[in-house]
């Protein structure tokens, strides 16, 4: 398995919608952060299953280095 790559040091504030199913990228290589774009294809790094279980802001991982991942947990300020 290979090391993800930082996609930025910080988070992707998002909308989520309650009950809707989301992919963040795990890998920091999709075009589409924080979400999945197929990127990881080869990496051996899969995205990981979010659903939103009500609507509110969430902050997804930017760093690709969170412990709670797929959410940021302060992980990005020690990098
Ligand atoms: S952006 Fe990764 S822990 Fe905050």
């Amino acid at each position: 398995m290979t090391k993800p790559i930082i996609a930025q040091k910080a988070p992707y504030p998002v909308e989520v919608e309650d009950g809707k199913t989301y992919f963040w990228c795990a890998c920091g290589q999709s075009s589409k952060q924080p979400f999945c774009d197929g990127s990881h294809k080869d990496t051996g790094i899969a995205p990981v299953k979010y659903v939103a279980t009500t609507s509110k802001r969430v902050f997804f991982c930017g760093c690709k280095h969170s412990d709670t991942a797929p959410l940021c947990d302060g992980s990005h300020g020690k990098l």
